[in-house]
């Protein structure tokens, strides 16, 4: 039993130390049940809004080195120098996830620039809807491209070091739709379905090397992926709360994985 000590202590008070009865100090929030991610590197894909932006926030917030890519240079400078002025050493690279030498090349800007990549997040990704009677190739590549080859692209670019150094995290942005279909984005649906099955491998493949894969699996977040559409976002998730699930994975100790984090609203 814990006992907090008493504000006033008088000869008489019932919980006033003695040998016969003596005060625990409450428990304090045990710092070894975390992984303390100061000074490690991290990449995050979709960087530079939403989801992607508010995750970098929070790794700078706990002392990593962050590396920020997405396509679009002038948003992602701005969102880069607002994780600067929480006081972290922040890179941005605008690159498309979906050009394999462009992925390369970030990759070995980021080993030089802050060293060996810790924890990398791959949360760039698309969705629109799509009526499969009428849509493109291009519709369709653009949604596979960037939600499975960029994952598998960037997901590459870190393996042969985190193998070689039996360490690291991967973890990746997936979706309630990567599990239970809809007819309204069926491309999407199925880009996270495949998503999910390469996790599931790769988290196979990798566990013998210490290296641990996860999947953050969100509802609806509020966020530019739903502007211009007519639904109502006042029950979503916010952008945050995915971001704080992402921390949440990526501090859990060496030797314990969370595989799959469904995370959803209730409001
Ligand atoms: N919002 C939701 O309801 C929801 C729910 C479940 C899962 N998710 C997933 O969460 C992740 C983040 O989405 P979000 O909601 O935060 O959307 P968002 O605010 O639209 O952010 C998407 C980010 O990805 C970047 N991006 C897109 N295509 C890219 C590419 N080819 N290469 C590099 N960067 C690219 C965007 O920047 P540029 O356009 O400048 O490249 C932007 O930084 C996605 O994987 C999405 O599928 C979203």
């Amino acid at each position: 039993m814990y006992l907090h000590p008493p504000k006033t202590q008088t000869p008489h008070h019932p919980i006033t130390p003695s040998p016969h009865y003596p005060i625990t100090p409450l428990p304090q929030p045990n710092e070894t049940l975390m992984k303390n991610l100061k000074d490690l590197t991290i990449v995050l894909t979709g960087a530079s809004s939403g989801i992607g932006l508010e995750s970098a926030k929070r790794f700078a917030e706990a002392g990593c080195k962050v590396a920020m890519l997405a396509r679009s240079e002038d948003r992602l400078n701005a969102a880069a120098e607002t994780v600067r002025s929480l006081g972290a050493e922040v890179l941005p690279l605008a690159v498309d996830v979906t050009d394999e030498i462009a992925v390369a090349a970030a990759f070995t800007a980021i080993q030089e620039a802050l060293g060996p990549v810790d924890i990398l997040v791959n949360n760039a990704g698309v969705g629109f809807a799509t009526d499969l009677s009428t849509c493109t190739l291009e519709d369709y590549r653009a949604i596979f491209d960037t939600n499975v080859t960029g994952v598998f692209l960037c997901s590459r670019a870190v393996l042969p070091d985190m193998k070689s150094r039996k360490s690291g995290h991967i973890i990746n942005v997936s979706s309630v739709v990567g599990k239970v279909t809809n007819p309204g984005a069926p491309l999407y649906c199925a880009s996270k379905f495949a998503l999910n099955g390469y996790t599931s491998g790769l988290q196979q493949q990798v566990a013998g090397d210490r290296i641990r894969v996860s999947t953050v699996s969100p509802s609806a977040v509020d966020t530019a992926y739903w502007d211009g559409r007519d639904v109502d976002r006042s029950k979503f998730l916010q952008a945050g709360e995915v971001a704080d699930a992402i921390l949440f994975i990526a501090t859990r100790p060496e030797g314990v994985l969370i595989k799959d984090m469904d995370l959803t609203a209730q409001r």
